[in-house]
């Protein structure tokens, strides 16, 4: 898939952002392998800490509908600049796939980045086998 679509998919999750707290809209468009998008954005709590972010949002919706194998994920959000992922979404992510693009839009000028360029050195499933 064109990752400008990818992006345009991810601005459009951006618009349910339920964030009466922040005001910070973010959107998520998740590629799987198989070729899927899983869509996300964040939803935060009064409580703060039950906030979740876009890109979780996304990942675990394809997982919980038996997709585990993905190829990039969109992150977009209200700013004028590229929004990073937070470092948990990061952890996240490498939980699934390491190697997975992360797309990081302005409008519709993007960014690639590979997974492990953001999360160096992560601590993953492999990790409990050394
Ligand atoms: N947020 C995301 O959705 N993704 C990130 O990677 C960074 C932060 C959300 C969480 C919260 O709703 C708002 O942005 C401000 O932190």
């Amino acid at each position: 898939m064109d990752y400008k679509k990818l992006v345009e998919m991810a601005y459009e999750a951006m618009e349910n952002a339920y964030v009466p707290y922040s005001k910070f809209n973010v959107g998520a468009a998740l590629l799987t392998k198989s070729g899927k998008v899983f869509t996300g954005c964040n939803v935060e709590c009064a409580s703060y800490g039950g906030t979740n972010c876009a890109e979780r949002t996304a990942i675990f919706k394809a997982v919980s509908e038996g997709e585990k194998e993905f190829a990039a994920i969109a992150i977009v959000s209200k700013t004028m600049d590229l929004t990073f992922p937070c470092g948990i979404c990061r952890q996240v992510m490498s939980e699934f796939e390491d190697e997975m693009d992360v797309i990081l839009a302005k409008n519709l000028d993007y960014k690639v980045f590979k997974l492990t360029e953001l999360l160096p050195h992560m601590f993953d499933k492999t990790s409990l086998d050394k």
